[in-house]
């Protein structure tokens, strides 16, 4: 597979000169020219505000704005209407949270996540618990990393209202199967949201097919700036979601004592949006169109984590996290402990060599509980990274081990 590095500026800027290993795509990605012209564009050319200003100016960013709406919706196989820019992945699950959650959930009623979840997926829930009286239901994992499936299908019951699940666990990289679930919750007439904020980048998604009523993802993850998300919201659901946030742009009248809302996306848009991050999102997503196959991204990556994992079977005192048959078929990372070395002193030690991973618990606790671990080691991959990356990142460890 073609890496593409020459695009991608950070390359040939790395610190001290020195190569850079860059094996932490599943925090943020790297950036290509292409996206970042489109930035400067937008800043140098053309920059003002949306929805307002009748000048040609406001007239090319609205347009600019909206067609990178079109670029994100017609990726992901949805309307238009049903893309709401927030200002990333976080905001998009805090806006159902409070926007759907708040208004039609009632004590009693169940939401079913995993033990999987990013904190975002998680935490706006259990803020459910204090402010609705919701019962949160868990998903368990198994000892491999994935979910136990038969838990997971007798706690959907008809008391659950949604299923919150992430489609790749962003700690261990394990994939769900959400048809099976999503089936199930539909059938007992719960919604369905899901994070794709790892599998977006790395796998074609289609909102359609997965049947989803929201699904949220960050910009920054697939070569788009930081600073915007993606919150779709099934048509069916616009009516019965106040807005989460409140200001301009999204008003249709306004009174003394109440409002009228646009329609959505305008509903849930209020104040200046994140203008020159959404034209960045969808220059972003038209590289990615033009430029990866994203069939073969899969199969590469996944040779990636293979060769990763086959070279930490051969170290001593490693234990590597994840469904590692599944990884090495399908992954783009791989989570690893080492019995004697904390992992921050790892990713410490690995970027005084110019590579980056990540340690900590990845923002998922209830995960690194239920598999015993307080932190690991975090290689990512994406189409850039090379063989070389994963070469470097095993010498490093094994001298590393060696030296303790
Ligand atoms: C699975 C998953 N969900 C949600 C998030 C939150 O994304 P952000 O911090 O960009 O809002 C992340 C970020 O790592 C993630 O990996």
């Amino acid at each position: 597979m073609k890496n593409n590095r020459s695009d991608f500026p950070i390359f040939s800027h790395s610190i001290s000169r020195k190569p850079l290993y860059y094996c932490d795509n599943a925090s943020t990605t790297h950036k290509p020219q292409q996206m970042l012209d489109a930035l400067y564009a937008f800043y140098a050319t053309y920059n003002s505000n949306v929805h307002r200003g009748v000048h040609a100016f406001g007239e090319t960013t609205t347009e600019h704005y909206e067609h990178a709406r079109t670029s994100v919706a017609n990726f992901i196989n949805a309307d238009s209407s049903e893309i709401i820019f927030t200002s990333g992945c976080t905001e998009s699950i805090n806006a159902v949270a409070t926007s759907w959650g708040r208004t039609v959930l009632r004590p009693g009623d169940e939401v079913v996540v995993s033990q999987l979840e990013h904190h975002s997926n998680f935490l706006p829930w259990q803020q459910l618990i204090h402010t609705n009286g919701i019962v949160l239901r868990s998903i368990p994992v198994l000892p491999d990393g994935t979910l136990d499936m038969a838990v997971a299908h007798s706690l959907i019951t008809s008391k659950t209202k949604l299923l919150a699940i992430t489609h790749v666990s962003n700690a261990i990289g394990t994939h769900v199967d959400l048809m099976p679930l999503i089936t199930q919750a539909h059938a007992v007439g719960a919604r369905v949201l899901v994070d794709v904020a790892q599998s977006i980048a790395h796998q074609r998604i289609d909102v359609q097919a997965l049947d989803a009523d929201f699904l949220a993802f960050s910009g920054h993850k697939l070569c788009g700036p930081t600073g915007i998300g993606v919150l779709f919201i099934k048509k069916e659901l616009h009516e019965v979601m106040p807005p989460y946030k409140y200001g301009g742009g999204m008003v249709f009248e306004v009174g003394q004592v109440d409002a009228t809302w646009l329609q959505a996306p305008q509903k849930f848009e209020a104040g200046t949006p994140p203008i020159a991050q959404a034209i960045g999102l969808g220059a972003a997503i038209t590289y990615l169109l033009e430029h990866i196959n994203f069939d073969e991204l899969q199969q590469y990556e996944a040779r990636l984590c293979a060769r990763l994992i086959d070279g930490l079977h051969e170290l001593q005192g490693v234990r590597i996290l994840g469904p590692l048959d599944a990884l090495k078929k399908n992954g783009h990372l791989v989570s690893f402990v080492l019995d004697r070395i904390h992992a921050h002193d790892v990713a410490a030690y690995l970027g005084q060599r110019n590579i980056v991973v990540r340690a900590g618990h990845h923002c998922a606790q209830p995960l690194a509980q239920a598999l015993g671990y307080d932190a690991s080691v975090r290689a990512s991959f994406y189409f850039y990274n090379t063989i070389e990356d994963v070469d470097a990142l095993l010498e490093a460890l094994r001298e590393l081990i060696q030296a303790i």
